[in-house]
């Protein structure tokens, strides 16, 4: 695997729908910013204009997808994103500020979808150039609250799955941060969004 010489920080965002880790990764941007930080705030899938494209096949309910396919357009969706903004924004020195990163494969294509997860592991680190985050803060979230906080938004194709589909993914990613306990942080979805706030920022500051 190729590994490269970069002086910036990854900090991923993880969780199932609704459990408020969009809007935590909004808040570390802004204080970061605002401590006059060099921060780039970007998302998967997307994030390029080329990823930006995929990311509207991929959501789009009018459009069926098989289950290796997604798994394909989420991946080369990745590389477009790390090769010509995650890994030039590393380089220069900047933190990057990623809502969902390559723990979402393993946990929706892998856990939640059944696909090998050593095949995904694979991709992914070829997807990734071999990039792994600094901090990935999970925000771990029941899967019955999930669909109680979603239940009035106009729902994405990957959204509009059931219960079961939330719970198996929600269980990967438990099983995920154990085995990356180095770069987890897991935090209670169900707390306080100030206090959750509180807890990202006090974490992150520690670490730059
Ligand atoms: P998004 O609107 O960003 O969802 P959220 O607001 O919950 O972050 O849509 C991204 C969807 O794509 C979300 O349902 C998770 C899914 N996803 C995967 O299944 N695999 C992946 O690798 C990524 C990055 C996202």
């Amino acid at each position: 695997m190729i590994e490269f010489e970069y002086s910036g920080k990854l900090i991923t965002f993880e969780g199932i729908e609704g459990s408020g880790k969009s809007t935590l990764a909004v808040e570390l941007h802004k204080y970061l910013k605002s401590k006059n930080y060099e921060v780039v705030f970007t998302r998967e899938p997307g994030g390029t204009i080329l990823a930006e494209k995929i990311r509207e096949i991929l959501l789009s309910r009018f459009c069926e997808i098989s289950d290796w396919t997604e798994l394909f357009l989420f991946l080369a969706s990745r590389y477009e994103h790390t090769k010509s903004l995650i890994l030039p924004s590393l380089k220069s020195g900047k933190i990057v500020i990623c809502d969902r990163y390559l723990d979402s494969t393993i946990a929706y294509q892998g856990y939640g979808r059944g696909l090998n997860l050593e095949i995904i592991n694979n991709l992914n680190a070829i997807a990734t150039l071999g990039i792994k985050p600094d901090i990935t803060f999970l925000i771990d979230i029941p899967e019955h609250l999930a669909v109680e906080r979603i239940k009035n938004k106009n729902l994405d194709r990957i959204e509009s799955e059931n219960i079961e589909f939330y719970r198996r993914v929600r269980l990967g990613y438990l099983e995920i941060a154990k085995i990356e306990n180095s770069r987890f942080v897991i935090l209670d979805g169900q707390k306080e969004i100030l206090d959750l706030k509180s807890q990202v920022i006090e974490l992150v500051s520690s670490r730059l």
